[in-house]
């Protein structure tokens, strides 16, 4: 397999470019790279897609505004404020353009594209190091010292943050956004908030609604398990909300999304099942890896565990062993503004998969210590 892949981009190699480098032989591959729910879609509700997907795909979607108007009542929100988009990455490119003018506040490491995106197109970034001797946890009151210091113009804050998990409450979150009622944007992106165990409702979306100048994102790749459809959503007050509507492309959402999205009440029980699954598999696979002494396990309340290997330990190595030996493909972060190689994200998955990663480690820790003829090195295990 051809791991030049992984060195052309920020963001890892999607899984269709890696299963055609791979051929068709071997195992099929434990995907701990990607952040997708395994629990949800349920296989009857696959079967029922393929079941219609000849007209789904035949006929034109219906325009958003019917699509996201669903949405919203599902989520009890009004239809007014809520904007969908082909992928939440879609919507991070259009607040770009629309609303940062001049500068914007981003705590690191995060998601590349909230760094890149404004890069890109000029705007000066003033990223604020999560530390990993605070276990990367964000400071509210440090962050909105960064960002009057900086004089930020926006304010970009992910909750709970991607590669480390890292959550913040609630009313943490209507903190940070009640300080910076002056700034042109908070934008509060809550693309895994769905994954939090420890608080009963932890969006801070109705709050945004009330607000002039907050921004809720969420991506439903992540929490339905269908990156390939490409949906995602914002929340903002009707104005806001309004105006990123207007500015999307007409037919933005395809009809794959829009009979998932019309799926969804039916199948809310099954949705609810799918996070408890999940929730304990973290707790499961988080003991599982922290059994391993040279491993250190963050503390997260989405579906990854961010990992800091042992001293010396390179995470490429150990990425294209494990995919190439054990075909378990995890993600690397030496690539994310703010972490190194020392450091991988290994998505949540069921305890089979967990036991196919943990087998891999033990046979990378071997190959080294073969290699090495030295015993590897103690670390610590963070709760
Ligand atoms: C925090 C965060 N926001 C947004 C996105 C974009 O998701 P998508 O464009 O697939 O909806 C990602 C993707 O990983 C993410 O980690």
């Amino acid at each position: 397999m051809d791991t030049g892949l992984f060195q052309r981009a920020a963001h890892s190699p999607s899984y269709f470019e890696l299963i055609r480098g791979m051929g068709d032989g071997g195992r099929q591959i434990a995907d701990f790279c990607i952040p997708c729910n395994p629990y949800f879609p349920t296989p009857a509700m696959f079967g029922e897609l393929a079941k219609n997907l000849e007209m789904v795909l035949k006929f034109y979607p219906s325009d958003s505004a019917t699509i996201a108007g669903r949405l919203a009542r599902i989520l009890g929100l009004n239809p007014s404020t809520v904007a969908m988009s082909n992928g939440s990455t879609e919507l991070i490119t259009w607040m770009d353009h629309l609303w940062f003018t001049d500068s914007v506040a981003v705590p690191i490491p995060t998601f590349g594209r909230w760094t890149d995106q404004p890069l890109e197109t000029g705007k000066r970034v003033d990223m604020y190091p999560l530390l990993e001797s605070s276990d990367f946890n964000l400071n509210i009151d440090d962050y909105i010292k960064f960002i009057r210091k900086r004089r930020s113009r926006v304010a970009v804050l992910c909750n709970p943050n991607n590669p480390d998990g890292g959550y913040l409450p609630r009313r943490e979150i209507v903190r940070f956004m009640d300080e910076l009622s002056d700034l042109d944007l908070v934008v509060i992106d809550e693309s895994f908030i769905d994954f939090v165990e420890v608080e009963r409702n932890p969006s801070v979306a109705s709050d945004a609604t009330i607000r002039p100048n907050v921004v809720v994102l969420k991506s439903l790749g992540k929490n339905f398990g269908l990156h390939g459809i490409r949906f995602g959503y914002l929340v903002a007050n009707p104005a806001l909300a309004g105006k990123m509507a207007r500015a999307l492309p007409k037919w933005n959402l395809n009809s794959l999304a829009e009979t998932v999205v019309f799926m969804l009440e039916e199948h809310a029980g099954d949705y609810a099942e799918s996070l408890r699954l999940l929730a304990r598999d973290r707790y499961q696979m988080g003991m599982e890896l922290a059994r391993n002494s040279d491993l250190t396990v963050y503390s997260s309340q989405a579906n990854f565990l961010l990992v800091k290997l042992a001293h010396g330990t390179d995470g490429m190595a150990l990425r294209d062993y494990l995919l190439q030996r054990h075909q378990v493909f995890i993600r690397e972060c030496g690539n994310k503004l703010g972490m190194d190689s020392r450091f991988v994200r290994l998505v949540v998955r069921p305890d089979k998969d967990v036991e196919r990663l943990v087998e891999g480690l033990r046979g990378f820790a071997k190959t080294r210590w073969e290699n090495d003829n030295a015993a590897p090195a103690l670390v610590h295990s963070v709760s």
